[in-house]
Order: structure tokens, then sequence, then C-alpha cells
């Protein structure tokens, strides 16, 4: 039987990175394994993925030669930054800086660079119709990414660009749930108008990335944009409403009301709603629903979703 492929995965123990680490082990004659790249070996959730059997290896964004390491004999690498963890643009470009030297020196032969619109392409700094934020950004960690993909084919990796979307999981893990208004009616906030939202299954991110590997050098080169679907407010508001079994209203404040709101990252949201809002054009026409299903074509709607996670989101 020939060797499998190992696929080093950056992220292993987060949302997208355990997507890929699960679709990959669940498909035990797919021909790939995964190399699970964390900070902590010895965490619950690293642990976790040592149990089903998973290489699981340590390495820091910070430090290219842990990264060189974790990726010496791996066929593929899902490369993916980590803006929450410390909200700064320049750490993000600096990190995939650092995975592109690495994935270059080892030879990895199949990146996939997990991204988004630099935004500035559209509303460039001198629009006011959204403030500058962080002295030169529109949306940060939107910005931040797109600014970042020319450091893969500059350096000669052969790279897929995967466009993700709004995790559907915000609503449990990233306090966007809907929230009992003063008068008790259950509410979902969202800055959008009647915009279109693109979104997904986290975990779907993961198991789109492994359909790219499996299609070999075909996507090499390409962008590949995934999404659930496209929803309006009113339309999560509705299937919010089935899953719950009571009324969900949408509240679609200003994205101005909304960068005001005072949690961090606030004012980097509110200009990424307008973002969704403003351009849907831009952003739906990308994350076209037809080329997304013919590449996974199990990529979960909305409501099949919430069949799973409705009862996880919190509701006060
Ligand atoms: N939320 C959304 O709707 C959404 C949509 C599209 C894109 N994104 C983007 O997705 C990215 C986050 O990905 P995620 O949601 O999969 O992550 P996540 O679930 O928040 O997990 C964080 C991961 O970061 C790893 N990590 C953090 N700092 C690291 C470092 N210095 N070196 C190595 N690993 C590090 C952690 O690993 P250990 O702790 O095990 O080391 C963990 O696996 C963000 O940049 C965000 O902008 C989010």
């Amino acid at each position: 039987m020939p060797e499998k492929k190992i696929i080093a995965v950056v992220g292993a123990t987060g949302a997208q990175g355990s997507g890929l680490v699960r679709a990959i082990m669940n498909e035990p004659d797919g021909g790939f394994t995964a190399r699970a790249i964390t900070r902590n070996v010895d965490s619950p959730k690293a642990q976790e993925l040592a149990a089903l059997g998973v290489e699981v290896v340590a390495a820091d964004l910070d430090d290219v030669s842990s990264l060189e390491r974790a990726f010496d004999g791996a066929y593929g690498a899902y490369c993916v930054t980590f803006f929450w963890e410390h909200f700064s643009p320049e750490k993000e470009i600096q990190h995939a800086t650092n995975m592109a030297t690495a994935a270059k020196t080892m030879g990895v032969q199949h990146v996939i660079w997990s991204t988004l619109e630099d935004t500035r392409r559209w509303v460039p700094l001198d629009d006011d119709r959204m403030p500058t934020l962080m002295g030169s950004y529109k949306v940060p960690h939107f910005d931040a990414k797109g600014e970042s993909d020319h450091v893969f084919p500059d350096l000669g990796v052969p790279t897929t660009f995967l466009l993700t979307s709004f995790y559907w999981d915000n609503l449990v893990h990233f306090g966007m749930g809907p929230k009992e208004d003063p008068d008790g009616n259950l509410t979902l906030t969202m800055p959008m108008g009647e915009g279109k939202l693109p979104g997904i299954a986290a975990e779907d991110i993961g198991r789109a990335a492994y359909a790219i590997f499996k299609r070999g050098d075909e996507l090499i080169g390409q962008t590949v944009a995934v999404a659930g679907e496209h929803l309006t407010g009113e339309e999560m508001a509705a299937a919010l409403a089935r899953a719950f079994g009571r009324e969900v209203r949408y509240n679609a404040i200003e994205p101005e009301v909304y960068r005001g709101l005072g949690f961090p990252g606030a004012e980097d949201l509110g200009n990424m709603f307008q973002f969704y809002r403003d351009f849907e054009d831009v952003f739906c026409s990308r994350r076209d629903m037809i080329a997304a299903r013919a590449l996974l074509p199990s990529l979960q709607t909305f409501d099949s979703w919430l069949s799973k996670n409705a009862n996880q989101i919190p509701r006060e």
C-alpha cells in the first residue's frame, strides 16, 4: 500500500483545523493522514486528537524553525492565522510569512491558505463610509489576510487560496447569538440591513480543505470560496425561531452603533458587517454556492447546522 500523504494542520485544535483533521481521519483509506500542530501537545484538545490516532506536534507561528520541523516530510499544509488571539494585523502578516517560508524550505507540495478579502480594494483608506482602524486598515482581520495572499506565490509555494465565510458557530462561541431584550423578546442583532450574509458551519471549512487536497494539484494557484448558504438577518432569525420553537426578531442596527458597542473588536466587526451589507454583490458572488457544493456536496445549510447545534446557542 502506498504511504499516506501527510497534511500538517496549523490550528488543529481550532475550528477550521480540527474540521480538516477529523475529515482526514474519518477516511482511513483516503490516502492522507493528519499531523496536528499545536503550541501545547498536552492540552485537552490536543490529547483528544492524539486519542484519534493523530500525530500531534508542537510549533508556534512566531517561530519559523518550529514550523519547519512541523512541516518536515509533509505533502501538504493547512495554513491559517489567528487574529482574535492577538488583535494584530501586522502579526497575522508575519505569521503568514513564517508559514510560507517554512513551507518553501521544507518543500511542501500543496499549501491551502485560509484567507479573506482585503476590503481596501473596494473601500480605500480615504473612503469615509467606514472609519480607518489601526492606522491603515478598514476591516483589520480581513485586510491582513488578503494582504498576505502574495507571500505564498512570491516564495514559489504551490498554494490554493481558500476564501472562508462567517461561521454560524459564532452564535455559540462568539457572543453573536440572539439575546432577550428588556421586553423578553429574543432578538438577533446584526448591522446588516437587508444584506445577505454568506455563512458556514466552521467544520465545513476543514472538510472543504480536505476535498481540495483530494483533487491533487488541480486547484493549485486558484481561489476557492466556501459558504453553506447566503442568508439575510430576517432569514437567519426565522431559521432560529423554527429551531427554538419561539419567536426570534431580527434587529438591524446601524454599523456605527455596532462599532460603538465597546467590546474588543467591535469596530473591526462593525466595519466587517458594513462591508457585507454595502458590498453584498462582491462578497456573495465570490462565494458561489453551486461551485462550493460541487466541491463539497455535503456542505451544511443553516437549518441542518441548527438541527445539531441550536441547543448550544445561549439565548439569555
Ligand atoms: N469566526 C468567524 O466567523 C471566522 C470566519 C472566517 C475566518 N475566521 C478567521 O479564522 C481564524 C481563526 O481560526 P479558527 O477559528 O480555526 O481558530 P480558533 O478556533 O479560534 O482556534 C485558535 C487556534 O489557534 C491556534 N494558535 C493560536 N496562536 C497560535 C500560534 N502562535 N501558533 C500556533 N497555533 C496558534 C490554537 O492552537 P493551540 O492553542 O492548540 O496552540 C488554536 O488551534 C481567525 O483569524 C479569524 O479571522 C473566522
